[in-house]
């Protein structure tokens, strides 16, 4: 079994796939092609975001949103410690600093409460504490009506690491139109992925947007002119034409699928849920989760896996070390302790196979095998 099938994808749309290829090479435009706008159009419409850009990562995607807001040395940027490296990364990256609040224990987002607390009692002045990026962790948008309240009357933006939601919605409007920034990526193993690395950034502020266009290609506004410095940050012709290829079948068949699965695996573990061993996913009301991953807390987690791999089931852990205890970030000087929601939840999440080709049978066997480790 693989953890997702992506070679399945693949040969269900193999057709418009190799097409879509063939004719990036016969126009030859393998950079800034018609397939690069023709990508951006599909996700703005499909988000509801006015603007989108195509980058070359999530990662990306985070530093050029930085970038356009020009933090830097001396600000500070608040984030999750319980994320996938990237996002506190990309803060490091422009020079600035992570201040991490803790997560809410059903959703693993950021805690509007604790965010609120935090934002009472820094010592950071008001004018360096330059943002937040929130994550959609597993697929499922934070809690944006709140984390929004919590930040009116302050001069701070909010920018969404949407890299695992593409395609979740919030209160009616789908991921990536919840931030001032929105940031996602294709990454092969997303929800909706590329064959490489690719990524998106998205705003409906049109000065935003136009920084972001000279940001991603070295800061030029015309051909060798620069107007600011930037980087190479863009996603190439081949990139968008396989994402174009796959985008339709996504928004109609995959995040339905997504759900199917999803909703399989939470009926056959219920009974353990139940019982106390396991603890299901939480589903925010009014949101539809798009199960980028399906994580669920597991009693002996540790041996849970171990069975789990002895049986050839593939899992993964997101995240066993929290950022804050990570090497890379011991300049921030955090230790551990410091954000006990984080760390209680890497020692008990497990990630089961998931993608929106995964057979029922597939998933019983998984249920199963989750089920004999507990009798
Ligand atoms: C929450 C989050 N942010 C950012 C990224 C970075 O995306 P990429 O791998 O496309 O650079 C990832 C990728 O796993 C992610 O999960």
């Amino acid at each position: 079994m693989q953890f997702c099938n992506l070679k399945k994808q693949y040969s269900d749309l193999k057709p418009d796939i190799d097409n879509a290829i063939a004719k990036v090479l016969e126009h030859g435009f393998y950079v800034g092609g018609p397939e690069v706008s023709e990508l951006e159009k599909k996700c703005t419409e499909f988000t509801g975001a006015k603007f989108a850009k195509a980058c070359s990562s999530g990662t990306d995607a985070l530093v050029l949103a930085l970038m356009a807001y020009d933090v830097g040395l001396g600000d500070y940027v608040v984030t999750t410690p319980f994320t996938f490296i990237a996002t506190a990364e990309a803060i490091a990256l422009v020079g600035a600093k992570t201040v991490f609040v803790d997560i809410d224990p059903d959703t693993y987002n950021i805690c509007p409460k604790k965010f609120a607390e935090l934002l009472e009692t820094t010592d950071i002045p008001k004018e360096k504490l330059r943002g937040v990026i929130t994550v959609d962790l597993y697929g499922q948008c934070a809690d944006y009506d709140s984390i929004r309240d919590v930040m009116k009357g302050r001069d701070m933006f909010l920018i969404q690491d949407a890299a695992q939601s593409f395609g979740a919605a919030y209160k009616g409007a789908n991921a990536c139109s919840q931030g001032d920034i929105s940031t996602t990526s294709f990454f092969p193993a997303k929800p909706l992925g590329c064959y490489g690395d690719g990524g998106m950034v998205f705003t409906s502020d049109a000065e935003l947007d136009l920084k972001l266009n000279w940001l991603r290609n070295h800061g030029q506004n015309e051909m060798y002119n620069h107007k600011i410095i930037g980087m190479n940050g863009r996603l190439d012709s081949m990139q968008c034409a396989v994402l174009n290829a796959k985008f339709d079948r996504f928004v109609n068949t995959e995040i339905k699928n997504r759900n199917k699965a999803a909703d399989k695996y939470i009926q056959l573990l219920k009974p353990l849920a139940e019982a106390g061993n396991i603890v299901l996913p939480y589903i925010m009301p009014d949101s539809v989760h798009v199960w980028a991953q399906f994580t669920l807390q597991a009693e002996d987690r540790d041996g849970l896996m171990a069975h789990l791999q002895k049986n050839s089931i593939p899992c993964a852990i997101h995240y066993a070390k929290p950022l804050h205890m990570q090497e890379a970030f011991a300049d921030l000087g955090y230790k551990e302790g410091d954000f006990p929601v984080t760390e209680a939840m890497s020692k008990k999440v497990i990630s089961l196979p998931m993608c929106a080709y995964k057979e029922p049978e597939e998933i019983e066997l998984v249920c199963r095998t989750v089920s004999e480790f507990y009798v």
